[in-house]
C-alpha cells in the first residue's frame, strides 16, 4: 500500500518549494497539480474556447489530454504529448487556470490521474482539495498557509529580484480576491480537512517547515500508517 501525503493551502505560503523538498528527501514522488490544471487552462486557451459554455467547455476538454512524467526527478506537464512545463506560469495562464479550475468538468477529468498516481506510488501532492476531495484518506494531510500580508511581501521580493515594477498594496490586494475566490467556489473549495495539521509559515523559514513535514511524515510511517 502506498503512503500519500496530501498539503493543501492557498498560493504563496510557499507549498510548491517545500513540497519538492520534503519529497526528496523523503524518496517520495512530488506531484503538482496545479501544473495540470494549467496545462488545461493553456488548451482552453488555444482553442479559444467560451468556458461559461457548458457545451462547448465539454467539447473542448473532450480534445484534450493531460499527462505527466518526470525528467531528472522534476515532474513535466504534457498536452495531448507536447510538454508545455515551460509555456503554463504566465500571468495570462494563471488567470484563466483559476477560471477554469472552478468548472466541475475540469477537476473531474484530473480526478482519476491524480488518484491513480496515488495509488501506484509514494506520492506527496500538492494542491488545493487533494486532502478533503481527492485523497481523503491520505495518512498526512498538511494545510500550509501564512497571512495574506506575509504571502504579498514574498511575492513582493520576488517580483523585485526579477527587475518587475510593482506594488505591494496591489499585490496584498490580488492575493486577498485569489483566497475568497478559491475559498468560496462551489465545487472542491479550499479549506483545511478535518484530520489535516495547520501549518502556518508566516514566521517560519522554508528549511523550518519542510523539517516539520519530513518529521511528521516518518513520525506516522513509523506509527505503521501504509508504505
Ligand atoms: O498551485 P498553482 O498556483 O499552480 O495553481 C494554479 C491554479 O489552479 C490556482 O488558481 C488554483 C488551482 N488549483 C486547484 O483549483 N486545485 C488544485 N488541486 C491545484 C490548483
Amino acid at each position: 500500500m502506498s503512503f500519500n501525503i496530501a498539503i493543501d493551502g492557498p498560493a504563496g505560503a510557499g507549498k510548491s518549494t517545500i513540497a519538492k523538498r520534503a519529497a526528496k528527501e523523503l524518496s517520495f514522488i512530488y506531484v503538482d497539480t496545479g501544473a495540470m490544471y494549467r496545462a488545461i487552462a493553456l488548451g482552453l486557451m488555444r482553442s479559444d474556447t467560451e468556458i461559461e459554455d457548458e457545451r462547448l467547455l465539454e467539447q473542448a476538454l473532450a480534445g484534450i489530454e493531460v499527462t505527466i512524467d518526470y525528467r531528472d526527478g522534476v515532474q513535466q506537464v504534457y498536452l495531448n504529448g507536447e510538454n508545455v512545463s515551460g509555456l503554463i506560469r504566465t500571468e495570462e495562464v494563471s488567470a484563466m487556470t483559476s477560471a477554469c479550475a472552478a468548472k466541475p468538468q475540469v477537476r473531474a477529468k484530473l480526478t482519476d490521474l491524480q488518484r491513480d498516481l496515488a495509488r501506484r506510488e509514494n506520492v506527496l501532492m500538492d494542491g488545493r482539495d487533494i486532502g478533503t476531495a481527492i485523497l481523503p484518506d491520505a495518512q498526512l494531510k498538511i494545510y500550509l498557509t501564512a497571512s495574506v500580508r506575509t504571502r504579498a511581501e514574498r511575492r513582493y521580493k520576488e517580483l523585485l529580484e526579477r527587475g518587475e515594477n510593482c506594488s505591494l498594496a496591489e499585490i496584498e490586494k490580488e492575493i486577498g480576491e485569489r483566497d475568497y475566490r478559491d475559498m468560496h467556489r462551489e465545487t472542491a473549495p479550499l479549506k483545511q480537512a478535518e484530520d489535516a495539521v495547520l501549518v502556518d509559515s508566516s514566521d517560519m523559514t522554508i528549511e523550518e517547515v519542510t523539517a516539520r513535514i519530513i518529521q511528521l511524515a516518518r513520525e506516522r510511517m513509523e506509527r505503521g500508517y501504509g508504505a
